[in-house]
């Protein structure tokens, strides 16, 4: 079998995504055959660092580049911009040149931050992602986007940047809390449901054996809609299936309630929507898949705290919003509303 699956991106530049279970010492050799010898500015969070920036370093190194290392401390409170000025600081103390790189080593926080520093740093350097959570291989890591928190919200800054490589060794995932490995099944679930129903069926079968193609098979879907909608001006929109009222019960819950489970119960209230609005009635197959994976559907807001809050979604214009609602597994449509009409619709389900 290859030691590779490789998936091409062909967004504004064109990269590959390399999936592989166990290669990260071969980074090295990799990034040798396809760049120039250059610095390489690594940012990862402490806990990565400990266990995984010796094995790139020593790979990177032996292949020519030089490696200078950035390390913070974990977690979203991480995410904002004076950690994004203390990497650039870091950056151009080393005199790190627009010929050289930066490396993200992490989970999405890490890929988001040393993403978007590399958009803005001497006006835009090359960056790799080495994704090191289930929700970077299959999320944030393709498809450039990159930004930080700021008080008024998250991911309030940010910018377009694609990567000019993925490197996903998915044997890093091995020490992941199980909590957050769940939390990336949210997302896994979400590609399903939107946009492949025989992975839904494949997540239905819980085979571990099946994890190496199940997060190949996402960052495909993932690399269609960035391809099809790099910009998100429309069906990069289907990403967000349970994020709008996801992020609602997120909020509400002063972030208690992580983001993977928001998703989870935002999904399920999702196809509820769905079916007031006349499409298939998809709530039990919903509500089945994220209690497998160990999620609980209960919402523990009202139709109103979530609809103020969804008010605040990004993808509301004046008086619309669009919400993602499933056609039936394998399918999702924009659906755009009133938020007169969100209010009712929100109102008339049993949440
Ligand atoms: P994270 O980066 O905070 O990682 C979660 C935790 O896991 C951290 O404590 C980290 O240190 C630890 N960790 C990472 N890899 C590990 C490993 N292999 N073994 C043990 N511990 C490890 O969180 P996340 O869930 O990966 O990412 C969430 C972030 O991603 C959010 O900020 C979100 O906004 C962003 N995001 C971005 C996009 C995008 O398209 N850019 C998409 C989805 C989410
Ligand atoms: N995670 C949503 C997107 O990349 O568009």
């Amino acid at each position: 079998m290859d030691k590779y699956n490789i998936i091409k991106v062909n967004a504004s530049h064109k990269y590959n995504v390399m999936v592989s279970n166990g290669m990260l010492h071969e980074l090295g050799g990799v990034m040798s055959k396809l760049f120039d010898r250059c610095s390489i500015a690594i940012l990862t969070d402490d806990i990565v660092d400990a266990l995984y920036a010796d094995t790139v370093i020593k790979s990177l190194e032996a292949n020519g580049f030089h490696c200078i290392k950035h390390t913070i401390p974990n977690g979203e409170s991480s995410k904002n911009m004076d950690s994004v000025l203390s990497f650039i600081n870091f950056m151009a103390s080393e005199q790190i040149t627009r010929s050289d790189m930066v490396l993200a080593l992490g989970g999405g926080v890490i890929g988001d931050m040393a993403g978007f520093a590399s958009a803005i740093y001497l006006r835009g350097i090359k960056y790799i992602q080495v994704p090191t959570t289930l929700l970077a291989a299959v999320d944030s890591s393709v498809g450039g986007k990159t930004a930080v928190d700021i008080s008024a919200g998250k991911n309030l800054i940010g910018a377009f940047h694609q990567p000019v490589l993925v490197f996903c060794d998915i044997s890093t995932l091995n020490t992941l809390p199980a909590n957050i490995m769940r939390d990336g099944f949210a997302e896994v679930i979400k590609y399903g449901i939107i946009l492949d129903k025989e992975l839904y069926n494949n997540l239905l079968k819980k085979d571990s054996a099946l994890l190496e193609q199940i997060i190949s098979r996402c960052i495909e879907i993932k690399r269609d809609v960035v391809a099809a909608d790099e910009f998100d001006k429309g069906e990069r929109q289907l990403l967000n299936f349970g994020h709008t009222i996801g992020h609602s019960i997120e909020l509400l819950s002063n972030f208690t309630i992580t983001h993977g489970e928001a998703v989870a119960k935002g999904m399920v209230i999702a196809a509820k929507l769905g079916k007031e609005c006349g499409y298939a009635d998809v709530v039990e197959p919903i509500k089945n898949i994220v209690e497998m994976y160990g999620f609980d559907t209960y919402c523990p807001y009202s139709a109103t705290e979530i609809y103020k809050v969804a008010l605040s979604d990004k993808k509301r214009d004046k008086n619309n919003i669009t919400v993602v609602l499933p056609e039936s597994i394998g399918k999702c449509v924009l659906h755009t509303i009133s938020t007169e009409e969100l209010y009712n619709l929100l109102n008339r389900i049993k949440l």
